[in-house]
């Protein structure tokens, strides 16, 4: 794990990888960190970024079109749901973000051959809106420390994976974290009823009501509603859930920042993490490129570290 060409680390929660030691990377070197629990973070972006005109034009450009709080690529349906303009203004949108989309993919299928085996690819989106001082909703906010439950649908332990660029020419973007979800687990999971002694329901196999349900959801997805099948679930996405609404409604955690540990994105750095396994927190920036995986739990090289293993056998 040590090897040479492995990134620097700072106190265990973020290893920086310069282009040197990205250019002699050892296959799955960056999935086994991911996977560890660290944010892999790259002080410049390993690939190629939009032109500046490009980058231009979703910071100035896209603001009063929006629909959603991103603009996002939708490789499913190869369209951009979220914007509502003029065509030339969505085509140059989506030219853009899939361009960006596809150097993404192949620098991650490169460097981790095993962790994006079978993978679904998600979306690729610009975030036009300054992160500090939203005022949304506290299950909304970005500005409480989380981890993801699946965002898309059920999970049934895959794994969340995202990319992220700061496309800001001038602002850090601001992050908080405070661990990862094993050690998140042991101080707070009884705290939080998900252990299998304090949730409702110690198994996470699927019932036959959770069957019943993705049965149903199925025959709309069919005749023509293919969004009902985001609102399935399973057991595990529900124990994620439960332990995402903690941490942003339980006062004895939301507000012990004791642990937090602020990171400072520079402008045109990048970083990837597991967004199920590292907790996080946007506190601040503006303009940032951000793709969306799930990877597969039969994927993984260190399972035993994934939730749902260690929501299995705790
Ligand atoms: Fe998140």
């Amino acid at each position: 794990m040590n090897a040479p060409n492995n990134g620097s680390t700072l106190g265990g929660v973020l290893t920086s990888y310069s282009p040197d030691q990205v250019s002699r990377l050892v296959p799955d070197a960056l999935g086994d960190a991911l996977e560890r629990g660290e944010i892999v973070h790259f002080p410049r972006c390993p690939i190629e970024l939009p032109g500046e005109a490009d980058l231009k034009f979703l910071r100035d450009d896209l603001a009063a079109h929006l629909r959603n709080k991103n603009v996002s690529y939708h490789p499913e349906t190869d369209s951009i749901p979220g914007l509502k303009s003029d065509p030339a203004r969505t085509e140059r949108a989506q030219k853009i973000l899939k361009q960006h989309a596809a150097r993404v993919e192949a620098f991650l299928t490169r460097t981790m051959p095993t962790l994006t085996r079978d993978w679904t690819i998600g979306t690729s989106s610009f975030r036009p809106i300054q992160e500090k001082g939203r005022n949304l909703s506290a299950h909304a906010s970005n500005e409480l420390v989380h981890i993801d439950a699946g965002a898309y649908g059920p999970t049934y332990g895959d794994r969340v994976l995202r990319f992220f660029v700061n496309v800001n020419p001038i602002e850090d973007r601001v992050w908080a974290t405070r661990g990862t979800f094993p050690q998140l687990y042991a101080r707070f999971g009884r705290a939080a009823r998900i252990t299998p002694d304090t949730r409702r329901h110690a198994s996470l196999e699927r019932g036959a009501l959770d069957n019943l349900r993705t049965g149903f959801l199925r025959t709309l997805a069919a005749v023509g509603l293919p969004q009902a099948m985001l609102i399935d679930s399973s057991p595990y996405d529900r124990v994620m859930r439960q332990f995402h609404n903690y941490m942003k409604d339980e006062p004895a955690f939301r507000d012990d920042t004791s642990s937090e540990v602020e990171i400072r994105f520079t402008p045109f750095s990048a970083w990837m993490v597991l967004t199920d396994m590292v907790s996080h927190a946007s506190l601040a920036g503006q303009y940032a490129l951000v793709n969306t995986f799930q990877l597969r739990l039969a994927s993984c090289r260190l399972p035993e570290l994934a939730p749902y293993r260690i929501l299995s056998t705790a």
